[in-house]
């Protein structure tokens, strides 16, 4: 693996999965893979599981990790080609981004989208233009458009809940993510990603419920069914995952805050004992209630702990070609 920005760079899903639940079982199979290997956690926004998992699965491979809140303690950088630099911004990305990969062998990064401007969230200029001037790997640790970690991680739960409860009884899964209200405008990433992943995955029925207005752009959801009927939408679901997102259509706009679509318990009887899973942070009783959080069905913890496992075997992924390299 050359770098991880996408399911794209994925060339077996499954056993990239397979990979992830092997360092669950062993989580220091592989400690000396990443032995006198630095990574570069650069942080454009906030974190708690990113970050910290992701550090965990550096140092589980043998990895020195070090870690910029670039938003916080580094230069304000200029991504604009050309800009003449008389404003706020103090560094072009195209003189940090050579000496950061310099500094270390993998860069992970994450910025969110500004949601203002949807073209330009949408051509992924910043990630872009660290993977075009650094030269090294690069992690995406969430993008503008894109939260690829999140939804690996978010499979491996899926397969791990499918063989530890049975789920299956011979049919087909049922998976249906869910759009829940927000107070704010929220990036679209996740469920982006996670339609992306789901749908190159191919082996669940796949399902994406939410209010007029709220599309998620096609370039993810071919292959989905998408309805509006939300308790239609979870009929007989084995997986329900609830995430706000702001519309594409109207980008970043809150166009519907309807605390219908709230998931309920009362909701869940409609499905097959689904499990309930959520990306986090989230706002309770706003986003996803206290009843399901709280109860049997939430998945949340165990998806939040297997980030470790999901970044351990995409890092293992990118050290074996960078170490077959230097042989
Ligand atoms: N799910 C997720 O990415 O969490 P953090 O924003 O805390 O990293």
């Amino acid at each position: 693996m050359k770098q991880f920005i996408s399911v794209k760079d994925v060339s077996d899903i499954n056993a990239l999965v397979e990979k992830a639940l092997a360092y669950k079982a062993d989580p220091l199979k592989d400690k000396t893979l990443g032995v006198n290997k630095r990574i570069g956690l650069l942080f454009l926004n906030p974190s708690l599981r990113t970050r910290l998992s992701t550090q965990i699965a550096a140092q589980n491979l043998g990895m020195e990790p070090i870690v910029l809140n670039v938003d916080k303690e580094g230069w304000a950088l200029e991504f604009t080609e050309g800009a003449i630099m008389n404003g706020t911004s103090v560094e072009h990305i195209k003189d940090a981004a050579p000496i950061l990969g310099n500094y270390f062998d993998v860069l992970c990064i994450r910025t969110f989208p500004n949601l203002q401007n949807r073209e330009d969230d949408y051509a992924e200029k910043i990630i872009h233009q660290f993977i075009k001037y650094a030269a090294v790997p690069i992690i995406s640790l969430e993008s503008a458009t894109l939260h690829p970690l999140q939804s690996l991680t978010d499979l491996i739960t899926i397969k791990e809940s499918v063989l530890e409860n049975n789920v299956l009884n011979n049919k087909k899964l049922k998976v249906v993510l869910t759009w829940a209200p927000h107070i704010k405008p929220i990036p679209q990433c996740v469920a982006n990603s996670f339609s992306e992943w789901m749908t190159a995955w191919g082996e669940a029925d796949f399902v994406i419920t939410h209010p007029d207005g709220y599309e998620l752009s096609n370039e993810y959801t071919k292959g989905a069914t998408i309805i509006n009927d939300q308790a239609a939408a979870l009929k007989d679901a084995d997986f329900v995952y609830v995430k706000n997102w702001s519309s594409f259509k109207e980008y970043g706009k809150v166009v519907c805050t309807d605390a219908n679509w709230m998931l309920t318990n009362e909701k869940l009887a409609n499905t097959n004992k689904a499990k309930v899973m959520h990306c986090l942070p989230v706002r309770r009783n706003v986003e996803l209630s206290d009843e399901i959080l709280d109860g049997p069905n939430s998945l949340v913890t165990k998806e939040a702990s297997n980030r470790v496992w999901a970044a351990q075997a995409v890092l293992a992924e990118i050290l074996e070609l960078i170490n077959n390299k230097a042989k």
